[in-house]
Formats: structure tokens, sequence, C-alpha cells
């Protein structure tokens, strides 16, 4: 093989490998505008159970930042829940799609080897998977704290990882 052929055939293999590391995952910003929207319509569905706050703390590490803020109000105990059942089959659908989201998130934040991230992406499925258990349960306060589990690291990894630019935002693996 000429040496030109073999350089040629190195750069092509570097470039397939660069191509399917980048192609394997859409824009990250993405990702989050698709969380964003998801974990909005599930609160709605939360809500609309009449019980609006997690009785318990949520626990779980750190905690303490504005978007964890918020929670608190009523959600009188003892009445039986009044959660229509399609509307909780809409919050197990979207805590399922959450799951999916933030498994992508854990996947992005393994690539930079990223572990608190990656921990917190994986937090977050676990929350996901208890809101849709409790969804199923119909057990609204169970859900709404593990909606406010799952929130506690979105304020984490934002507070760490992400950087506001005025123009946007950056990620700081
Ligand atoms: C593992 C880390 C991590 C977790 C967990 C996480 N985010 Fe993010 N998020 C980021 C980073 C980093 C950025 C900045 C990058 C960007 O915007 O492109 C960001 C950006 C965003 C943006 C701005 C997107 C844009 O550019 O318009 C929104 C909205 C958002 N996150 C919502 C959420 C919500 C809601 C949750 C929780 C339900 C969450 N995120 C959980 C890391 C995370």
């Amino acid at each position: 093989m000429s040496r030109r052929i073999a350089v040629t055939v190195i750069l092509i293999a570097a470039l397939l490998a660069a191509t399917t590391v980048f192609a394997q995952q859409r824009p990250y910003n993405q990702i989050m505008k698709d969380i964003q929207t998801t974990f909005a319509n599930l609160k709605k569905s939360l809500d609309a159970s009449g019980v609006t706050a997690a009785a318990a703390p949520a626990g779980g590490r750190g905690g303490g930042d504005e978007e964890a803020a918020g929670a608190g109000g009523r959600g009188g105990r003892g009445a039986p829940p009044n959660w229509d059942q399609a509307v909780r089959d809409s919050a197990v659908q979207d805590a399922a799609k959450l799951q999916g989201l933030f498994k992508e998130t854990e996947d992005f934040w393994g690539k930079f080897s990223t572990h608190d991230a990656m921990n917190f992406a994986k937090s977050a499925q676990d929350g996901a998977d208890q809101v849709a258990a409790a969804a199923k349960a119909n057990d609204p306060r169970k859900a709404q704290a593990a909606y406010a589990a799952i929130q506690k690291n979105c304020g984490l990894c934002h507070f760490t990882h992400r950087e506001e630019t005025g123009k946007g935002f950056f990620i700081k693996p």
C-alpha cells in the first residue's frame, strides 16, 4: 500500500469514527427542551389529582435550589385521591418518556465520563420510574414526592454543568 493511500485510509477511518460518535446523538439542548416539555406536562397530570404537594421531604442529596423550591401546599391526608384514570395513564406515559430522555442524557455524559452528571441523570430515571409506579397505584402523594426528587437532579446538574452566558447555555463537562 502506498503511503498516500495508507494516510487516506486512516483519515477516512478517523472521520467515520468521529461521525458515529456525533451522529449517535442529537444536540443536547433538544433533549433538554423535550425534558422540559414532558416534565411540565407530567406536573399538570400530577396536580390534576388534587394533591399538589409532596407530603414528606423527598430526600436525596443536596437540594435547595430555586428549581426544587415551590412545592408545599395543600393535599388533605386521608381523603381518597380523585385522580382520573386517563390522566394517570398520561402521567405514566410522560414518566416513561422522561426515563428514555434521561437515559439519553446519561449516555451523553458517559462520553465525557462525567460521573456526577451521569448519576444525576440516573437518579432522575429512578425518580421517573417511581412516578410511573405511583401513578399506576393511584398514589398522587408518592408521585409528587418522586417528582420533586427528579427536580432536584435538574437543579444539581444545572448548577454544576450548565453555564449561563447571557445568550444561552454552555455545557461544562
Ligand atoms: C445530567 C445533567 C442535567 C440534568 C439531570 C438536567 N439538565 Fe437541563 N441542562 C443541562 C445542561 C448542561 C444544559 C445546558 C446545555 C444546553 O442548553 O444546550 C441544560 C439545559 C437545559 C435547558 C435549556 C435548553 C435550551 O438551550 O433551551 C432546559 C430548559 C433544561 N435544561 C431543563 C431541564 C429540566 C426541566 C431538567 C429536570 C427535569 C433537567 N434539565 C435536567 C444538564 C442537565
